[in-house]
């Protein structure tokens, strides 16, 4: 079945340049590639939801500019409920300064703009997206107080919610975390949100505990090539108690030849939510997701990398991490 998933969150414009390495502080250095893509982990969640299955309505905020329009029409076409994408009219479009690396690793800088303007009050006059969804999706890339309105509505409506806490500084406030079902941190973030450096499935599981200790409930680590650790809460069924070590499950990494890593995680994201959605399994849904991630990689730019159903193989066997 097609399942339903809501997506709070940003879209931005992507502007991306390719170079030999990442530049130091201070040096000018020679790029080889311009391009210009829509973005934005909303959006791309949205996006990878969408061409994943998941019949996909986002709540946003974009700028009355060319920017705007564009990103505006590329979600349309993706056949994404666009009809609580509001126009903002005193903020330009988010923007998205991305430097890829011959290593296929990057460093992005966001710019708010519009997506910055996303107050609790538009997710209070569209709290039916999330009435009407499976599965909401939230990250950071819009304000705080909307993130935490959200998480709060679809919890209180017995939504399965998830939260990629993305970009993060810090531990997320008190209160947050009760709400989420699944939380979805990359390794930078997982270790910001725990203070447990994380470079590896074993101080994932030791950086998910710490979160477990914080109150949140399934954590699914991204470890990029390493592959994704899931650490379930402590009483599902047939789990141990939270002082036990040895839970949580490590799914590798399928190899591939990467070509630009941007959207990754959000590409994963969106696949999670829309296997969960449909019904199937956690298990599944954590290998679709990879499945969908793994194809991304080999391609440049955020939504142009993002793959369709169609493409996936969902039972081809999983290969170890280098
Ligand atoms: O996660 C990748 C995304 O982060 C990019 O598309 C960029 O817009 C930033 O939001
Ligand atoms: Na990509």
């Amino acid at each position: 079945r097609t399942g339903r998933v809501a997506v709070i969150g940003s879209l931005n414009m992507d502007l991306v340049v390719r170079a030999p390495r990442l530049p130091q502080p201070g040096e000018t250095l020679a790029g080889t590639a311009f391009d210009q893509v829509p973005g934005g982990k909303g959006a791309n969640q949205a996006v990878a939801a969408a061409r994943l299955g998941a019949q996909v309505g986002m709540l946003g905020r974009l700028g009355q500019d060319a920017n705007g329009t564009q990103l505006l029409q590329a979600m349309q076409d993706e056949g994404i409920d666009c009809s609580r994408i509001g126009r903002d009219a005193t903020h330009p479009t988010g923007v998205a300064l991305i430097v890829v690396d011959d290593a296929s690793q990057n460093t992005i800088v966001i710019i708010a703009g519009s997506n910055g303007a996303l107050d609790t009050a538009a997710v209070e006059a569209h709290a039916d997206l999330i009435a009407q969804a499976d599965v909401v999706v939230c990250q950071l890339e819009v304000p705080e107080a909307t993130v935490l309105a959200a998480l709060r509505r679809a919890h209180a409506l017995g939504r399965t919610v998830i939260l990629n806490p993305a970009p993060v500084t810090g531990p997320l406030p008190q209160g947050w975390l009760e709400n989420v079902d699944f939380l979805v941190p990359n390794e930078v973030e997982a270790a910001a949100l725990s203070g447990v450096a994380v470079d590896s499935p074993d101080s994932a599981r030791r950086a998910a505990r710490v979160l477990q200790q914080q109150g949140a409930r399934h954590v699914l680590i991204t470890l990029g090539g390493q592959g994704v650790f899931l650490l379930p809460p402590a009483d599902a069924a047939g789990n141990k108690g939270i002082d036990d070590d040895t839970r949580g499950t490590h799914y590798p990494a399928r190899r591939v030849a990467a070509v630009d890593t941007t959207a990754a995680g959000d590409t994963f994201i969106g696949g999670f939510a829309a296997a969960l959605a449909a019904g199937r399994p956690l298990d599944e849904a954590v290998r679709f997701g990879q499945a969908a991630a793994a194809l991304s990689v080999t391609r440049a730019g955020a939504q142009p990398s993002i793959p369709y159903f169609s493409e996936i193989q969902p039972d081809a066997p999983q290969t170890s991490a280098p």
